[in-house]
């Protein structure tokens, strides 16, 4: 009887799970060469795949995992970004990754999908451990940093500030993130993180985000905000916060281009 104590609870507590909408990534990538007909037991073994990194990624931030035998076997990991470990965001990141990584990608063997807070990827190749810059996506802001700050001292702090962060990532304790920000003027703060993912030795860390800092100064250059995803590393700079805190959601601002390299 004890149960039955409180039915509007759980009534409120079952609408509640089946109205939540998971929230769109920041990008996806399904790769199209790797297309498999949606046979049953392919698809059962990616759906496990995921159920694993669901359940247990939340705890520390980070799961490798696989599912699956010989011709079906399906290789995972997901990652929360460094700031946002052991958060509740963290944990609903990975969810909503997972659900819309198989919507968006639902007949290919492999696959990525990028949040701000969480990275999911999946294929049945091994590719843990392994560096990977061979599909990359930049998002950067339309309008040029002079119209607030002087572009060349602008330059020389986002190098000094990337340089500090780039080391930051490299340290184990920090699970390949680094962040840190810097005012330009009394009224300008440039905010920058780096994160590689955490199966990555350090050299391998170290080329990812070397690699994906490099478009700071070709596409990026000038520009007020720039973003750079790759399989193994995620860099970002604005001029606005943009680290973890409770109930921020860091989405981009609205006038950003993106581009595929
Ligand atoms: C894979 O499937 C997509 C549609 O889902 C199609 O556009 C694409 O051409 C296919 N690729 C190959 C290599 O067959
Ligand atoms: C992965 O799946 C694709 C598409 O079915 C297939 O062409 C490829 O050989 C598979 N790779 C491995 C390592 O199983
Ligand atoms: C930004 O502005 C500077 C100074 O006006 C100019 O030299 C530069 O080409 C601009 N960059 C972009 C990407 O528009």
């Amino acid at each position: 009887m004890k149960m039955m104590k409180h039915p509007s609870i759980l009534i409120l507590l079952a609408l509640c799970i089946c109205s939540t909408e998971a929230t769109d990534p920041m990008a996806d990538f399904c790769n199209k060469d790797t297309n498999i007909s949606a046979s049953s037991r392919i698809s059962a073994n990616i759906d496990a795949l995921l159920a694993q990194l669901v359940s247990k990624t939340a705890s520390t931030g980070f799961l490798t995992s696989s599912y699956g035998n010989c011709q079906a076997r399906f290789y995972g990991l997901a990652q929360c970004r460094g700031d946002v470990v052991g958060s509740k965001d963290c944990s609903s990141c990975i969810q909503d990754a997972a659900k819309q990584i198989r919507q968006r990608c639902p007949n290919q063997a492999e696959a990525m999908i990028w949040y701000d807070f969480c990275f999911l990827r999946y294929s049945n190749k091994t590719f843990i451990g392994k560096v990977d810059t061979s599909y990359g996506i930049i998002f950067y802001n339309t309008a040029n940093v002079s119209d607030v700050t002087d572009p060349k001292n602008f330059k020389k702090e986002l190098g000094a500030l990337v340089d500090n962060i780039k080391a930051q990532a490299l340290v184990p304790k920090n699970l390949g993130f680094g962040k840190a920000q810097t005012k330009l003027s009394p009224s300008v703060t440039l905010y920058a993180f780096v994160q590689c993912t955490r199966d990555l030795s350090k050299p391998d860390c170290s080329q990812c985000l070397a690699t994906a800092v490099g478009y700071y100064q070709t596409i990026c250059g000038d520009r007020k905000g720039c973003r750079v995803l790759f399989g193994s590393c995620y860099v970002r700079y604005e001029l606005y916060p943009i680290f973890y805190a409770v109930g921020r959601m860091n989405v981009g601002a609205h006038d950003t281009v993106m581009t595929l390299v």
